[in-house]
């Protein structure tokens, strides 16, 4: 795998520092507020996963949910060791939470993994990954998802192809990248997901955005569902 001055800057520094500043003070009992519009969207395209993996997943609050309310057997993948320590206190065993990237982890590391979950969401993580473990990241997605399983990806839907810098990290070389396409479109250019369910919307703080000098619909959201086949989309 390519080395990465990203992925290594989150795993060392800013997942945490990102932890610190947004979610310390969070009851890991209260199911954010975003995190439930995920939960309603999935409910919309009736998914009750067997067994399910989120990949910069915080400390696990929709992943409890799961595990709560529909008995699934649920796993997290997060850069913050402050916030793996949360979930793992906070929920009596019911969350298996793990450090690591998308890219390198130890649920993808264990071949036994590969094929066996039925749910993997990825809620605006895309454009913090790395470009240089970007393919290995998506590579890892597609190995753990089942044959007829569900990807859900929240992300920024740009008109334009933009790179910001991430602000917190003075010495720089850390981005969040909103390539147009987006990310998604990895995956249904393989001809093996399907879109079976999009909402976009626009950041009402930050709306057109052409007065901020920013370029149009840099942030406009989209959140999919994507279905897998490995056969079915082929005539
Ligand atoms: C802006 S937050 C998005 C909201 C987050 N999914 C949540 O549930 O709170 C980005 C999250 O992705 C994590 N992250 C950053 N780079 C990552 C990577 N390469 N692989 C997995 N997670 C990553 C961060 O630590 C952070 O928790």
């Amino acid at each position: 795998m390519q080395t990465s001055h990203q992925d290594e800057h989150y795993l060392s520094a800013e997942a945490d520092a990102f932890h610190e500043r947004n979610h310390a003070s969070n009851d890991p009992h209260t199911l954010r507020p975003y995190k439930r519009r995920i939960l309603d969207r999935l409910d919309k395209v009736a998914i009750k996963p067997k067994r399910m993996i989120e990949f910069g997943c915080a400390y696990g609050d929709l992943l409890n949910h799961y595990a709560v309310e529909h008995g699934t057997e649920v796993f997290g993948v997060e850069p913050s060791a402050k916030a793996v320590d949360v979930g793992m206190n906070a929920y009596d065993g019911r969350v298996n939470l793990m450090q690591g990237t998308m890219a390198d982890n130890p649920i993808c590391a264990d071949p036994a993994n590969e094929g066996t979950f039925d749910l993997i969401v990825v809620d605006d993580v895309f454009c913090w990954v790395s470009r240089e473990t970007l393919f290995q990241s998506v590579a890892n997605l597609d190995a753990l998802l089942a044959d007829g399983g569900s990807l859900y990806i929240q992300e920024f839907l740009p008109l334009h192809q933009t790179r910001n810098a991430n602000h917190h990290v003075t010495e720089g070389g850390v981005y969040c990248y909103k390539p147009r396409g987006p990310h998604m479109s990895m995956f249904t250019a393989s001809g093996m997901y399907e879109v079976v369910y999009q909402e976009i919307s626009l950041d009402t703080a930050d709306a057109w955005v052409e007065d901020r000098g920013k370029p149009p619909f840099e942030s406009r959201w989209s959140n999919v569902v994507l279905r897998k086949s490995l056969g079915d989309y082929f005539e």
